[in-house]
């Protein structure tokens, strides 16, 4: 099978390749390298499998692109909810226009699979109740916004001749050479190595679902191979019961695996919207499923890495490894333009 993997140069996808191509499928990637700036280590995983990839816009792609490939895993897009404000004019027109696009033409192409990554943003702001596939989604922002969109409308083209399946992916964790920091255990765990501290502003009592990077590919993997009749147009969480944290023990289990790290607590804040999702469907119906990693996992991963890199901590704040500050970067020195093309 070969797989399109768009946003192959970003966090998820520069672990999607490598993980897809050791389980003998070929890749061939698209990303337009906002975020090339930043590659924080290399291993030999990366370096064996580096995928022959399209420097382009999601926009941009056409059918020939799109020639010989018999599946599309797609997660170009602006990818958080900050980013997603920045912008919601664009955050419409790359997130929903371009991928509704994408999905059309790979239909017209006469591929079958396209899976999708969704989040478990989508649901919005909830009061601490489990949520599942089948709760109402309660969108906050662009980003989210576009997320339903893009299920709602390319999930009606779910038929004989298409099989999209849409991952509602937690906020994920782990180490990736394109590393984000924007996301809250790297966030604490790269806080912990460089500071020893966790001092949180609120209680941290929200509650908030997360999945490891790897235990995402191993979704989209599952679902590139699953016989059609299992995934067609289907919905899945992604993550597992028992990792729906409150941030403050998301907080505590970072702090252990990083010696000598002290965490301190704030008042209640006002804002406690917080969500726990039911990831059940998930290991009941994607054959052969299961989600391998805990958060503990991911903040002694990224220990390991951090070590061997001896990160100091201009590192943890460059630019490219938080996604806003580098899109704003590109706009304020003019290096992509209104629509966020290059120059
Ligand atoms: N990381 C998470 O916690 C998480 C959680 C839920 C869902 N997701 C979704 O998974 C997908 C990947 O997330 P990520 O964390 O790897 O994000 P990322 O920002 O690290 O990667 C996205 C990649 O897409 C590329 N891209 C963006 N717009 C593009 C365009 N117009 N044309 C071509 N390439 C473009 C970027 O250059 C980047 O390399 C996204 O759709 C995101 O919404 C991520």
């Amino acid at each position: 099978m070969k797989v399109f993997v768009t946003g192959v140069n970003g966090y998820i996808g520069a672990v999607l390749a490598p993980y897809l191509m050791g389980r003998g499928l070929e890749v061939l990637g698209l990303d337009t390298g906002y975020y090339r700036d930043g590659w924080l280590y290399s291993d030999d995983r990366h370096l064996a499998c580096s995928p022959q990839t399209l420097n382009k816009d999601l926009r941009n792609i056409t059918e020939k692109d799109l020639a010989g490939c018999d599946a599309v895993a797609h997660l170009a897009e602006l990818s958080n909810d900050p980013l997603g404000q920045n912008k919601p004019e664009i955050t419409h027109k790359i997130n929903h226009g371009g991928s509704v696009a994408l999905a059309e033409k790979a239909r017209a192409s006469g591929i079958r699979r396209f899976v999708y990554t969704s989040s478990c943003s989508v649901y919005g702001a909830g009061t601490g109740e489990f949520l599942d596939e089948t709760s109402a989604t309660n969108p906050q922002t662009a980003y989210a916004e576009c997320k339903v969109l893009v299920e709602r409308d390319v999930g009606k083209m779910a038929g004989p001749d298409f099989c999209p399946v849409f991952l509602r992916n937690a906020t994920a964790y782990g180490p990736s050479p394109r590393m984000r920091f924007d996301i809250v255990i790297n966030d604490l765990s790269a806080l912990a190595w460089t500071t020893r501290k966790i001092a949180m502003i609120s209680d941290g009592s929200p509650w908030r679902p997360v999945v490891h990077v790897e235990d995402i590919c191993e979704a989209v993997y599952r679902s590139l191979i699953a016989p059609e009749d299992a995934v067609r147009g289907k919905i899945f969480n992604v993550g597992r019961n028992s990792d729906n944290y409150r941030i403050r023990e998301i907080a505590q289990i970072v702090a252990e695996e990083f010696p000598g790290c002290e965490v301190t607590v704030g008042p209640p804040s006002g804002d406690n919207r917080s969500y726990r999702v039911s990831f059940d469907r998930i290991h009941a119906e994607l054959p052969g499923f299961q989600c391998r990693y805990t958060a503990r996992d991911g903040a002694r991963q990224l220990r390991e890495i951090f070590e061997r890199i001896q990160m100091p901590a201009e590192t943890y704040r460059f630019r490219a490894y938080t996604r806003l500050q580098q899109i704003k970067y590109l706009q304020s020195t003019g290096q992509i333009d209104g629509e966020f093309h290059w120059r």
